[in-house]
């Protein structure tokens, strides 16, 4: 799927037609126009002279601050992570959320820094809105430190990027060698399965599938709440999540909906960790785990709705289609699948899709992030019908589609 003649479109791969050569699609009246005025915009850009000259005219004066300033943090992304990564580490936000405002020296000591570099970590942590400075050379949260308040989802991807970072340390050979990169294959246990099949399941390593689970399981806070208030679970009898890790996803939908029945499906090792997870939560009998691989075991049948939770996005597009076949199987008609993930080309948060999870895939070595409409054209070929996207409050986090399995001929 995916591929076209040189030169045609391929609207199929993303829902986004890319040209390869040759002849360019037909295209709307306006659309010479716009290019044209594209080139000249960049003609003029490219030229250093009316970059000062915009920088300093008043009303294109705004404007071309934007734009640098977008430039810079361009330049600058890596450190200000670090930055992240370092109050992350020393748990400066909930130290903050548990003293209030702390002055200088007094935090230098609770954070076992030498009060230069403390400063230095401070004040580049209040440029980036995560302190604020207040009265008397105090520091004290800011609007984006108090988001990370208790937030393991995210404090576990700031620590996780210390893999991603490493592959990305020379981008150029990563995307010649078209991935994976090493340390992030090393964290990824189940890479290769798809290809090589039940017998690659021994080889699995319970420690690395026990750290990559943990890590899914503490970033999944960012779907849950999203997945829940998007989707009304009483409708539905029997809930199966498919790809579901440790079940904290099957764990918040049982909170929900007390009448709903749960199962989970997942690679043996990690439905053992499910197991023993939802066992601890006192909800060993109500929901069923089973271990297995979509790609090769059939799916538990009886459920009228089937998640998958950020699975479709980690495979390319054939893993994807067999997966979503395996659920219609599962589905009796009128079975909803629901697919939730970070999708390519959400409105506000367009990097987050094709920028991050796009390198972050390719890093891994398997999946790539998806628009709406290319799931959509997914599901439609897995045979599902009435494909729609669900209003998401932080689309950034995650979009959501769902869809009805029509009968099969
Ligand atoms: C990115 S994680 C998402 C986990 C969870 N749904 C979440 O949102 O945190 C993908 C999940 O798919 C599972 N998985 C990968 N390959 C699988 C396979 N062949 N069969 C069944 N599950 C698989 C992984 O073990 C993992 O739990």
């Amino acid at each position: 799927m995916g591929r076209s003649a040189s030169g045609t479109p391929d609207p199929a791969a993303d829902g986004r037609p890319r040209s390869r050569g040759g002849p360019l699609p037909a295209a709307p009246w306006w659309a010479a126009w716009q290019e044209a005025w594209q080139d000249w915009r960049n003609r003029r850009i490219a030229d250093h002279g009316f970059r000062r000259w915009a920088a300093g005219f008043w009303p294109t004066r705004p404007l071309a601050r934007r734009q640098a300033a977008r430039l810079f943090d361009i330049v600058a992304g890596f450190v200000y992570s670090q930055v992240l990564l370092a109050c992350v580490r020393l748990r400066l936000f909930d130290r903050l959320a548990a003293s209030g405002p702390q002055p200088l020296d007094e935090l230098a000591a609770t954070l076992a820094l030498p009060a230069r570099a403390a400063e230095r970590l401070l004040d580049a942590a209040a440029a980036l809105g995560l302190l604020e400075r207040r009265r008397g050379g105090r520091y004290a949260l800011g609007p984006l430190g108090a988001a990370m308040v208790g937030n393991e989802a995210v404090a576990a991807m700031v620590e996780h990027h210390a893999a991603l970072y490493a592959d990305l340390q020379d981008p150029v050979a990563l995307l010649r060698a078209g991935g994976p990169g090493r340390a992030m294959a090393a964290c990824w246990p189940y890479a290769a399965y798809a290809d090589d099949g039940p017998d690659a399941l021994q080889a699995l390593d319970p420690g690395v599938v026990a750290a990559y689970s943990a890590l899914m399981t503490a970033s999944q806070s960012l779907v849950i709440d999203e997945v829940l208030d998007a989707w009304p679970l009483h409708r539905h009898r029997v809930l199966l999540d498919v790809g579901g890790g440790e079940g904290r996803f099957v764990a918040a939908a049982a909170a929900r909906a007390p009448a709903l029945q749960l199962m989970l499906f997942d690679l043996p090792p990690v439905a053992d960790l499910a197991r023993c997870r939802l066992q601890g939560l006192g909800l060993g009998t109500r929901v069923q785990v089973h271990g297995g691989s979509f790609f090769d075991d059939p799916l538990p049948q009886g459920a009228d709705l089937v998640t998958l939770l950020r699975v479709l996005f980690d495979h390319d597009d054939e893993h994807a289609l067999a997966i979503l076949r395996a659920v219609h199987a599962a589905l009796p008609p009128g079975g909803r699948v629901l697919v939730a993930e970070p999708m390519a080309d959400a409105p506000g948060a367009r990097a987050m899709g094709d920028a991050y999870f796009g390198l972050y895939l390719l890093a891994m070595g398997r999946g790539r992030p998806r628009s709406a409409q290319a799931l959509g054209a997914l599901l439609r070929q897995a045979g599902f019908g009435g494909v729609r996207a669900l209003r998401t409050r932080l689309p950034l986090q995650t979009g959501v589609l769902v869809a009805e399995a029509a009968a099969t001929a």
